[in-house]
């Protein structure tokens, strides 16, 4: 195994900051950044929020951008090879097995969430929902979707699995297609398209009446004005804060190891600056703008802000597939509306589903000489069978154990890691030569000392704070019903198993040989 075959690059600037935006925007910015907002006291949310996209998000999307680039610069598409280039050492490599953990546990789920969308958005259209127009109502087409009951609406789970499949024979075939007319072309339609879906529905919710009756006469302005308008006593509260710095990691895809896999694909001397701001522009814009102004708006005037937050508490699933339906059943046309908004959720999802699913394919591709279309295959057949528990236990919380160790836990994790190795190990003047190289935009001085300082010591502090007030918890499973335990130890065996696994892959083709190994061949375009 002495070589690769010839790696990708994108063809175009506007295709890859599209496939980085499309990676980025998915269910987290239209129904996990709402909820958030909600359940921390809007306004007093978005304070510690922009605050964290500042010192947090962006210096991370540079550091990834550039662990990446240089990655893909010496033929390594996931993090266990590009860790090993930051710190040649052996542990280095099995380190940057959680690079590839983290983005495919999370596609576990995420892409069975994403083929919900699918079938809400048929749902939708043919009107099968329209006359559940209570939450209650919606809950039980929902629990009949899901297979927590079979009811009127559905008898089993053939439904979810048919959308489902549907779900991952498209993802299979957008990946067995590669970087540039796969990924890149996705991205290239589903952006714009996503826009449009998004700023349509934007119109007609800034336009809805108050219902009449609504008890608290919530109308339009009041439901922005609970996100938009800012509150400084949340800068007090540690929570506010690891919610806020949660909620920018997961919507930017950093420390999934996601982001640096896209980046293995840039030129050496492609710009990364602008092209990261870029990124993190238009993930915001759809965050803020779009995922901002829909469904917690349109629920403050359909239900007053008493349900509202009380919707939110329920999370993203109760918001995004109980709340947002009930209000469309109410308005005219409202199959139509009810149809774009389960299809902007599936066209974000998709984009990025298709992004967390690159890192094993680069994996199984450049570590192990598997074609990109059975690398495609087997990672399809692969997800399909690891999603079974998701599915079938789905009630049992298996699905927010998974969620809280690689969607939540593991990214502070991964993020630390990283920039330890690329600030500290690797060096802060050698990172900054490599996040300035080929810049088309000045990156201010200042964030030479925010990635080497500030940044790590906000990471151990959200760690650190977190470990004590939540993950010990969560670790001991503190007030989890006794019968969803057994289950809950399923999914952290399952993200074990998957660890070891990509361990065994990283020993099997790394093991025994000295760190400063031979690397890939460069990529077409690099001298
Ligand atoms: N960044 C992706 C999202 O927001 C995972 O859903």
């Amino acid at each position: 195994m002495t070589s690769v075959q010839q790696r990708e690059i994108w063809n175009t600037k506007v295709g890859l900051v599209f496939a980085l935006a499309g990676n980025a925007v998915g269910l987290g910015n239209l129904l996990r950044f709402p909820v958030q907002a909600a359940q921390n006291g809007g306004g007093a949310f978005m304070v510690p929020y922009f605050i964290s996209l500042i010192l947090l998000g962006i210096p991370l999307m540079w550091v990834e951008l550039a662990i990446g680039r240089r990655g893909g610069v010496h033929g390594f598409g996931t993090t266990p090879g590009m860790f090993g280039l930051l710190w040649r050492h052996p542990m280095a490599r099995y380190l940057g097995a959680f690079g590839v953990l983290i983005p495919t546990g999370l596609v576990v789920y995420y892409s069975y969430i994403v083929s919900w969308c699918l079938g809400y958005s048929f749902f939708s259209a043919a009107g099968s929902y329209f006359g559940e127009d209570t939450r209650t109502g919606m809950g039980s087409f929902l629990d009949g979707y899901i297979g927590v009951e079979a009811n009127q609406h559905f008898a089993n789970l053939g439904a979810a699995y048919f959308f489902f499949a549907v779900t991952m024979l498209l993802s299979v075939w957008i990946l067995s297609r590669g970087v540039v007319r796969g990924l890149e072309m996705l991205a290239k339609v589903a952006m714009p398209v996503l826009m449009l879906l998004g700023l349509v529905l934007v119109a007609r919710v800034l336009t809805l009446d108050p219902l009449p009756g609504n008890p608290e006469g919530w109308d339009i302005s009041h439901g922005l004005g609970f996100i938009w308008n800012p509150d400084l006593s949340s800068l007090t509260s540690a929570k506010v804060w690891l919610a806020a710095a949660g909620q920018v990691f997961f919507t930017l895809s950093l420390g999934f190891g996601a982001i640096q896999t896209y980046a293995s694909y840039i030129r050496e001397k492609q710009d990364l600056a602008l092209t990261g701001l870029a990124t993190a522009g238009v993930n915001e814009s759809v965050e803020v703008i779009i995922g901002g102004t829909l469904a917690i708006p349109a629920a403050v005037v359909f239900f007053g802000l008493a349900q509202t937050r009380e919707i939110a508490e329920g999370g993203a699933f109760s918001l995004g597939f109980l709340s947002v339906p009930v209000v469309f059943q109410q308005i005219p046309a409202g199959q139509f509306f009810g149809c774009l908004w389960f299809l902007l959720l599936f066209i974000a999802g998709i984009t990025s589903s298709v992004g967390m699913s690159q890192p094993a394919m680069a994996f199984l591709q450049e570590e192990f000489q598997i074609s990109r279309r059975k690398a495609a295959i087997m990672l399809g057949v692969g997800l399909f069978i690891l999603s079974q528990p998701v599915i079938l236990f789905m009630e049992f919380g298996f699905l927010d154990e998974m969620d809280y160790w690689v969607g939540t836990f593991g990214l502070v994790v991964m993020a630390l890691m990283e920039i330890i190795l690329f600030a500290w190990v690797f060096g802060m003047d050698n990172a900054w030569e490599e996040i300035t190289r080929g810049a088309q935009l000045n990156i201010p001085r200042v964030y030479y000392y925010v990635i080497k300082y500030v940044t790590p010591t906000a990471l151990l502090v959200i760690l650190g704070v977190w470990g004590y007030q939540d993950a010990f918890g969560v670790l001991m499973m503190d007030g989890v019903a006794e019968e969803a335990v057994p289950y809950k130890w399923g999914a952290r065996l399952l993200l074990l198993a998957l660890l070891l696994a990509i361990m065994y892959g990283i020993h099997k083709r790394w093991g025994g040989q000295p760190p400063d190994a031979p690397e890939h061949m460069p990529k077409e375009g690099d001298a």
